[in-house]
């Protein structure tokens, strides 16, 4: 059985009423639920914090596991300890995954430092991305 981390940052825990017009409004238990529909087979560990240690926590966490589907919300854009977290997990498949498509909003949303630590970005694809995300993972990358 294929073990599946889905990792969430700072401000997901409000999906669903922060602003919906650009992040919809399934909330996060929402989306958890979507995959544990689309993809029965895999034992996911859902996690959601605001504080950056306690996410780096979280990845250390994933070490060994099949992959890492990572929303790390504004961090994304400055935490080099995120991307140094991300990038010391060897051997697991990882996928920078953003509701929106950052390229279309602000420019400063256009740069990730997280990036060159993954395998794979997706952005845009709203809730989706997260399910194209796990195949992704599941496809063996
Ligand atoms: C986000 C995009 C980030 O720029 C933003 O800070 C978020 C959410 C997304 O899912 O589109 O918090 O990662």
């Amino acid at each position: 059985m294929a073990r599946v981390f889905v990792l969430n940052g700072v401000n997901l825990g409000a999906l669903g009423t922060r602003r919906p017009e650009v992040y919809g409004t399934l909330t996060l238990r929402d989306i958890e639920e979507m995959l544990h529909e689309r993809f029965p087979e895999v034992e996911f560990e859902f996690r959601q914090t605001d504080y950056e240690g306690e996410m780096i926590g979280f990845i250390r966490e994933a070490a060994d596991s099949d992959g890492i589907v990572i929303n790390p919300g504004a961090w994304t854009h400055y935490s080099y300890a995120l991307h140094d977290a991300l990038e010391a997990v060897e051997g697991v498949i990882k996928v920078e995954t953003h509701l929106s498509n950052v390229h279309a909003r602000e420019p400063w949303r256009r740069h990730s430092v997280i990036s060159p630590s993954v395998n794979a970005v997706v952005a845009g694809m709203g809730p989706y991305g997260y399910e194209a995300a796990v195949d992704y993972i599941l496809g063996g990358a």
